[in-house]
């Protein structure tokens, strides 16, 4: 594993290789002294163009307790507002000894671009390009679901909202996908599930009640304004009335089906602010999760564990 840029395409032999990574690194995070050396002597830049709570600060938390001295990079403050080209900040960044860049980037592909362009000894991990690809929040989410749940196969899992400009459920479809659960379903209006969406094997509903049927799993995504044209953002209202998760209808569900939701959350928008708060949230369970996988994930594209056979 050299680079870490997108889910569609990995064996399910990876995928698993990570889930089990993350699992022994986890009680490093348990323990008093949060510190493994497995990193030590290694430079880690935060290449965040799009803000970012979760993943930004899990990316940094993962890397210091893998004893990595991390670097966050303020593109603001930086020289980019000056011209400077994505490819001269690298060549600069690279001068001075990185090994390993985190990127978020509002364009699609953005990741896959500066793999190609930085130098070889550099490895690159994609936090979230555009609406493109999120893995290591579905690396964090079937982490939390095999947590809760076991076994994939026999689950059916929905994903829920705003599935048109959501990385985060292209990255989650193709895990489940690849790891084998009982279905996949997409739910939401039809203006925000993409065309074409069912040749990767998902179902899709547009109504709620009828799509949480019988699931074990029900992650909801926010609506994703900032990538939206103005005149078709739905009202907040009626899109709440028609697919916020209440607890009028989780109660319609299987009761031992979990909540989940990548963050940050819109409360009263997409769900409602007891269920996000409720006993079948796994919501913080995923944030602390993604410490463990971001720890495997850098850790495997460094080297510092050796892999069962480089499938990249
Ligand atoms: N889930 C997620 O990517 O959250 P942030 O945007 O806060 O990183």
């Amino acid at each position: 594993l050299k680079h870490f840029l997108g889910i569609e395409g990995l064996p399910k032999a990876l995928l698993i290789e990570i889930l089990d990574t993350a699992t022994s690194l986890m009680s490093v995070t348990e323990q008093t002294v949060k510190k493994v050396p497995l990193l030590r002597g290694k430079t880690i830049v935060n290449l965040f163009f799009e803000p970012s709570t979760r993943t930004r600060t899990t990316f940094e938390l993962a890397a210091k307790r893998l004893s990595a001295d991390v670097l966050n990079f303020n593109i603001n403050t930086s020289s980019s507002s000056k011209g400077e080209t994505l490819i001269d900040m690298l060549r600069n960044l690279e001068a001075m000894h990185c090994d390993l860049f985190v990127v978020r980037h509002a364009a699609g592909g953005a990741a896959h671009f500066m793999a190609q362009h930085v130098a070889p000894h550099i490895s690159i991990i994609n936090a979230g390009d555009g609406r493109h690809e999120h893995p290591t929040q579905a690396m964090l989410d079937m982490y939390t679901i095999r947590q809760y749940k076991g076994d994939f196969s026999p689950l059916r899992v929905a994903i829920v909202g705003d599935i048109l400009h959501s990385r985060v459920a292209r990255s989650n479809i193709h895990a489940l996908m690849t790891l084998g659960v009982a279905e996949v379903r997409v739910i939401g209006p039809n203006t925000l599930i993409p065309k074409g969406i069912a040749t990767l094997g998902v179902k899709v509903f547009n109504r709620l009640k009828e799509g949480l049927r019988n699931v074990d799993v029900i992650l909801m995504l926010r609506l994703q304004r900032e990538r939206m044209q103005a005149a078709l953002i739905p009202s907040v209202h009626e899109y709440f009335q028609y697919y916020g998760l209440t607890e009028a209808i989780l109660e319609t569900t299987h009761s031992d089906a979990i909540v989940m939701h990548p963050g940050p959350i819109n409360r009263g928008v997409e769900i409602d602010s007891s269920v996000a708060n409720g006993e079948r949230s796994v919501i913080l369970q995923q944030v602390s999760n993604g410490i463990a996988i971001r720890m495997a994930v850098m850790a495997m594209t460094l080297k510092a564990i050796p892999e069962l056979k480089d499938t990249r």
